[in-house]
């Protein structure tokens, strides 16, 4: 069974279902109000678990009844926790997501305990980092603690992998111990300044990545797929288009699927993105982050046996 550590935010959404994305100064009507599980870590662990991986957490929730049940629900995925704190000194994380009747959405965060994360908290977790195939990371928790747990799991032949997610600057010495980026074509032109509108600038891009030291980029396209690029092959493979209800969690479906059925050479990356498109095309169909994140099975259910 892959053993995955997620590094990352775990967040209590809360989702405003409004007509229209509100322009600047505009005041709307909300026409419903739900909330959910969510988080871009704790959906990416919960994807990857819905996908046959051991996953093992760290991070951080306050001690206030959002933190009790964002560690209930993830503790009733079989997810191991241990390296979760409770701080006294912040709230759980919390997101509001604007959601239009297009389903598409604007995402506000709030990191709260998600901040606290730091490097001793990593040290700490290390033989959970070491114990791992892969390590995942994200943005919604401090990049120092990120640097610690990818140097971590290089010095053990750990397989790094990045989904810069929200669009931030990157750093080279992040980069130099990143095996996997997986950004999506804005957070990709936040970071290499290259716009990933055509193949050759989408080959540009892995030009850079490779040059800073990184194995593989994968670009998501949304409605386009999914690029990859080692250096030696690319290609585009294709998404499975449906009607979107929700797009919320739908990338962090895709990291957490896709990780989960990796092989740790890589040779596999396309068939791994494929069903990684395939379980967050299930994820868009419905509503919420986390309650929407498909299992192994669902996936097979709905695409058939030979995933
Ligand atoms: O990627 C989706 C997630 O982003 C939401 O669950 C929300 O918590 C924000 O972190």
């Amino acid at each position: 069974m892959t053993k995955i550590s997620v590094l990352g935010s775990i967040n209590l959404d809360t989702t405003l279902h409004i007509n229209h994305i509100p322009l600047p100064g505009e005041t709307l009507h909300v026409s419903e109000k739900s909330s959910a599980a969510g988080g871009k870590g704790a959906n990416q662990a919960v994807s990857a678990q819905r996908s046959g991986a051991q996953v093992s957490f760290i991070g951080a929730v306050g001690l206030d009844d959002g933190g009790k049940f964002m560690l209930d629900t993830m503790k009733n995925e079989g997810i191991d926790l241990s390296q979760v704190k409770k701080r006294k000194d912040a709230d759980t994380g919390a997101a509001t997501i604007m959601l239009d009747e297009k389903g598409q959405n604007s995402i506000l965060v709030d990191a709260g305990a998600n901040a606290k994360v730091d490097s001793d908290q990593i040290k700490e977790a290390s033989e959970t980092i070491k114990n791992s195939d892969y390590i995942i990371a994200q943005f919604e928790t401090p990049i120092p603690a990120t640097i610690e747990a990818f140097k971590i799991a290089k010095e053990n032949g750990v397989i790094t992998i990045l989904n810069p997610a929200p669009a931030s600057e990157v750093s080279d010495e992040l980069l130099s111990v990143t095996d996997i980026i997986a950004p999506n074509e804005t957070e990709s032109a936040a970071i290499t300044g290259i716009e990933v509108d055509n193949e050759e600038n989408m080959l540009k891009t892995a030009e850079y990545f490779k040059s800073k030291g990184v194995k593989m980029t994968l670009i998501t396209l949304g409605e386009r797929g999914v690029f990859y690029c080692d250096g030696n092959r690319h290609g585009l493979v294709p998404a499975h288009t449906v009607k979107a209800v929700d797009t919320t969690g739908a990338g962090d479906t895709f990291i957490g699927a896709m990780s989960a059925v990796l092989v740790p050479d890589l040779s596999n990356i396309d068939e791994a993105i494929d069903y990684g498109q395939k379980a967050s095309s299930i994820t868009v169909q419905n509503l919420g982050a986390m309650p929407s994140i498909p299992t192994k099975e669902k996936v097979e259910e709905v695409y058939g046996k030979e995933n």
